[in-house]
């Protein structure tokens, strides 16, 4: 696999020219990382207006992922959302997206930037904020009950617990009623790399977005704005939705390493598999210790701590001894995420601090519920409206201003533009919420 960006900026570094030009560190070191540091000078390509280095390794991420085309951002999935709203809303009058309740909070900075109205679908069985377990029937229940058919349907997939939907039964009903399907795949970019390809492209979603830097070995920040053969159409525009909403100042150090990881996937094709089945075997394991794991993602592994009979602290005082950082540990949840970069001793130590933890019966918490919320104004209008801070015990009946979210996961409990009812309180108390934004009365 040829990497053109690595090749230009290591030619361009080696010859220590004077960079008459942005960044200002001119390529000195302070962190170590300057020399390769370089903006859109000739040569360089331009990243919204690729035709030349940038463009051919976007293009071999396309050929690498199948897509019909892939456009790199350096500023995460967040940015990509926002273009891939913006594609499907563009020359539309009242915009409206049906949307899954476990959004993450870009997706409402989206439709308020652009004046779109999220109709939500709300998870049936879920157990947790982040989880939205719907079916293609749910879909294809919710479509039929519009009077006005959305532009776009959108999803998450992975999510942050590690579910997954089926995405291939979803596009299905979405191509019977003629929308588009978007998915927010930021966690599962790797999922083109194991032998089933579960990735949204693959499954006949016509857009997905994927964090390079989530699941691959991309600096944070590097991400893709895939699209597929069903969603052709928006192409031509997507460097356009792209620029619309990102900083002109592209992080090349970020565009290098996306560029790498296409040679580092190809290499590593092999390992994708055998991080599955490693994963697997812990998830095995632990389950056959009493442990109940979570979701269907291959290289996620999230431990129910309740129905485990763990305490979080146990577990925490545990990851502390084995110098172990988890992705995330709340008192209900334990995520662990490995990549083809996870070492082969990291898997045995993950396996073997877990199954070292105490266990400590716990009583089940209340049942997670998340019923329909009242919408008293448009997200964008609640967004830009006057607002105060208030303590969540104030709260009951007030107009949500910012989406309030705990972070991670970045999902919101209300959303901007609802009112807040008693049951919302009672999440924000679950999820570790003390203020809240409201609308100024
Ligand atoms: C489900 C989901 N979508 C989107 C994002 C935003 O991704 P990024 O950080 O690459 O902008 C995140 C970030 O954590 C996420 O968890």
């Amino acid at each position: 696999m040829q990497t053109p960006i690595v090749d230009f900026v290591r030619k361009y570094a080696d010859k220590n020219g004077v960079r008459a030009h942005m960044p200002g560190h001119k390529g000195k070191s302070l962190l170590g990382a300057e020399k390769g540091d370089i903006t859109e000078i000739s040569g360089a390509d331009v990243l919204y207006n690729a035709s030349g280095i940038i463009k051919q390794s976007q293009d071999n991420a396309s050929k690498l992922f199948g897509t019909y085309a892939t456009f790199y951002s350096t500023e995460g999935s967040s940015l990509c959302i926002k273009a891939m709203l913006y594609l499907v809303a563009k020359g539309k009058r009242n915009p409206t997206v049906l949307a899954l309740r476990n959004a993450h909070k870009t997706f409402v900075y989206g439709c308020a930037l652009l004046g779109i109205e999220p109709v939500w679908v709300y998870p049936k069985n879920s157990e947790h904020l982040c989880e939205c377990n719907v079916s293609a029937d749910d879909i294809d229940e919710a479509l039929k009950s519009l009077d006005k058919k959305p532009f776009a349907v959108y999803v998450t997939s992975p999510d942050y617990l590690g579910n997954m939907l089926d995405i291939q039964s979803i596009a299905t009903v979405c191509d019977r009623y003629g929308v588009p399907l978007i998915v927010d795949n930021a966690h599962g970019a790797y999922l083109a790399f194991i032998k089933e390809n579960e990735h949204p492209i693959k499954k006949g979603a016509a857009m997905c977005c994927d964090s390079a830097h989530k699941t691959l070995s991309a600096l944070t920040g590097g991400a893709y704005l895939h699209i597929g053969d069903k969603g052709k159409v928006f192409a031509d525009g997507a460097k356009n939705a792209l620029s619309l909403f990102a900083s002109t100042s592209p992080s090349y150090l970020i565009l290098q390493s996306l560029d790498l990881v296409n040679a580092d996937v190809e290499k590593n094709l092999k390992r994708f598999e055998e991080v599955k089945e490693r994963v697997k075997k812990i998830r095995i394991n632990l389950e056959n210790n009493g442990f109940v794991c979570v979701g269907n993602e291959p290289f996620k592994l999230t431990l129910d701590l309740v129905k485990s009979n763990v305490l979080s602290e146990n577990l925490a005082y545990v990851l502390d001894k084995n110098g172990i950082e988890c992705e995330m540990l709340d008192n209900e949840y334990a995520v662990f995420m490995f990549s083809t970069a996870s070492k082969d001793s990291d898997f045995k130590c993950v396996q073997n601090a877990l199954l070292s933890v105490q266990k400590t019966e716990r009583k089940p918490i209340l049942a997670f519920e998340f019923n329909k919320i009242e919408r008293v104004m448009s997200v964008r209008e609640a967004i830009m409206s006057e607002s105060e801070r208030v303590s969540v015990s104030a709260s009951l009946n007030r107009v949500c201003a910012s989406p309030t979210v705990s972070c991670p996961p970045a999902v919101p409990i209300v959303v901007s533009g609802e009112r807040i009812t008693q049951q919302s309180i009672a999440l924000f108390a679950r999820y570790g919420i003390d203020e809240i934004e409201v609308v100024k009365e």
